[in-house]
């Protein structure tokens, strides 16, 4: 299925390497690769200008794209191929929020009336008083709706939310400390309804129902699944269980059913807001020439880096606080989709793949881990997020500073400082881009995460992975359940010592 482009990448790495200063000796730089979009939320800016992009390295990379056929395989994603070949499955998260085959668009709009329609009632008071909501998912089942919920639900919460995704009781027994139980709602999150952490903390919620005075625990429960039948078999009731389909994958779920805490806290209008934000950067990947396309702009930027620059990480940092999950989320959707040690059709990948993604929250990451950045010996490219309107009323001093940081990183990291004093001496020369919103609202959220998600399917495609399956993942929790289930024997002697010390399988 996949080929692999070597001589393109050979290509790249052959490129002369001109630094960003002498880059901006093009009085066209900021012009070509800074694109502010027009979009549903409010405008974006997207600023590539300063990292290392130039038309040689557009060249060479679109090269690789049309050798790779990014825009066939762009096209198959969009008409519900199945593209996610090693597990026999379209990826048709897009078809959520309206852009893919009529049949799956038809499909979504259906599956999301049905959740609207719940939503609607729990707040008309259909299941008695719902103060909380405690949702209870992993991975993609429940980094979305707390990204989301927490940037977007701070004050005006219709319902007040709690994620809890560990198997370590101390996160539910949290959350529950802070719910009264005959005014909560539980929802149980998960693609498969199998995933252990899910399964067991959820029972365990029920368990608090119960002790709580709750006589029909499993009437206070609403299932977000693509496995509808195992719900019900496992006691929610049929109108309580919001389903998915298979085709949308876990980190890219938010925009399904597994939206529905989203819908709950936010109502179901700015729910819509949401999936309308990232339609609108669907269309943009769909229709942008490659050139103008801010999406294959960002994944040229990153393979660029990964490829030629032996990059092995790349930075995120979210100068607004709102968005200080954000670099968790992308953590996923990067790492588990990309991070693959073979072509889509099971070839060693010859070439490195997805960097390790890591971030933080400015400025508070500015004193902690900002030293490596500007004078350490890795080379890390960093994304900033940063956004016009402030999401609070204090003085404005607080926001003004916020964004003069954010600049002034980048800033600092390209044009370095020059000194005779090494330890005081910045190379500069380090890369940066720059994610500016207007305001951040629910369709301006939506735009974001779903550039992102295109983002890594471009990178994806020009090295030839399948971005959609998570194989790795499938081990550990294999063994896990080995010896949870008394049968781990055998393993290394450190293993065994760590299990007696801890009086497993005893
Ligand atoms: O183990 C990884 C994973 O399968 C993720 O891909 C997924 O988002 C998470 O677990 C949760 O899975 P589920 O929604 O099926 O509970």
């Amino acid at each position: 299925m996949s080929e692999q482009d070597l001589a393109g990448w050979n290509a790249l790495e052959a490129l002369a390497r001109p630094s960003l200063k002498d880059l901006f000796g093009d009085s066209e730089r900021l012009a070509r690769y800074s694109t502010e979009l027009e979009l549903p939320g409010g405008p974006i800016r997207f600023d590539w200008s300063k990292t290392h992009l130039s038309p040689d390295v557009e060249r060479v990379l679109g090269e690789i794209a049309g050798t790779m056929d990014l825009a066939g395989k762009r096209e198959q994603l969009f008409a519900g191929a199945r593209i996610n070949n090693t597990e026999g499955r379209a990826a048709e998260h897009a078809a959520q929020r309206g852009v893919g085959s009529d049949a799956s668009v038809e499909e979504a709009g259906a599956l999301h009336a049905r959740m609207r329609a719940l939503v609607d009632a729990i707040h008309a008071g259909v299941l008695g008083e719902v103060k909380s909501l405690i949702h209870i998912g992993i991975g993609g089942s429940a980094l979305g709706p707390a990204l989301a919920i927490d940037a977007l639900a701070r004050e005006s919460a219709l319902v007040d939310v709690h994620v809890v995704s560990n198997i370590d009781g101390c996160a539910l027994e949290a959350a529950m400390a802070a719910c009264d139980p005959a005014a909560t709602l539980i929802a149980v999150a998960s693609k498969t309804f199998t995933t252990t952490e899910t399964m067991t903390n959820a029972a365990s919620a029920l368990e608090w129902l119960r002790d709580g005075g709750v006589d029909d625990p499993y009437g206070r429960v609403v299932a977000l699944t693509a496995a509808p039948e195992k719900a019900v078999e496992w006691g929610v009731d049929e109108t309580r269980v919001l389903p998915f389909s298979e085709t949308v994958g876990g980190r890219y779920s938010l925009w399904s059913s597994i939206g529905f805490p989203v819908a709950l806290a936010l109502g179901t209008q700015a729910f819509g807001e949401f999936l309308e934000g990232a339609a609108a950067i669907d269309r943009h990947f769909i229709e942008a020439p490659l050139d103008k396309n801010v999406i294959v702009r960002a994944a040229f930027a990153d393979l660029y880096y990964t490829q030629a620059r032996g990059c092995q990480t790349r930075a995120v940092f979210a100068y607004d606080e709102r968005l200080r999950l954000l670099p968790d989320y992308l953590q996923q959707l990067e790492m588990e989709s990309n991070g693959k040690r073979v072509t889509a059709d099971g070839q060693p990948l010859a070439r490195p793949s997805a960097p390790v993604t890591w971030g933080g929250v400015g400025t508070d990451a500015q004193h902690a881990v900002f030293q490596l950045l500007h004078q350490g010996t890795h080379l890390i490219p960093v994304d900033f997020l940063a956004v016009k309107v402030p999401g609070h009323d204090l003085d404005p001093a607080h926001h003004r500073i916020l964004l003069s940081n954010c600049f002034a990183q980048g800033a600092a990291l390209m044009a370095g400082k020059a000194s005779d004093d090494g330890a005081r001496a910045y190379p500069g020369d380090r890369p940066s881009a720059t994610i500016f919103c207007d305001d951040l609202n629910p369709a301006t959220l939506g735009a974001l995460i779903a550039f992102h998600e295109h983002r890594t399917f471009v990178s994806a495609m020009l090295l030839g992975i399948n971005p959609f399956d998570q194989f790795g993942v499938e081990l550990g929790k294999a063994i896990a359940k080995q010896i949870e289930s008394g049968g781990g024997e055998g393993f290394d002697p450190s293993t065994e010592a760590l299990l007696a010390a801890a009086g497993i399988g005893e």
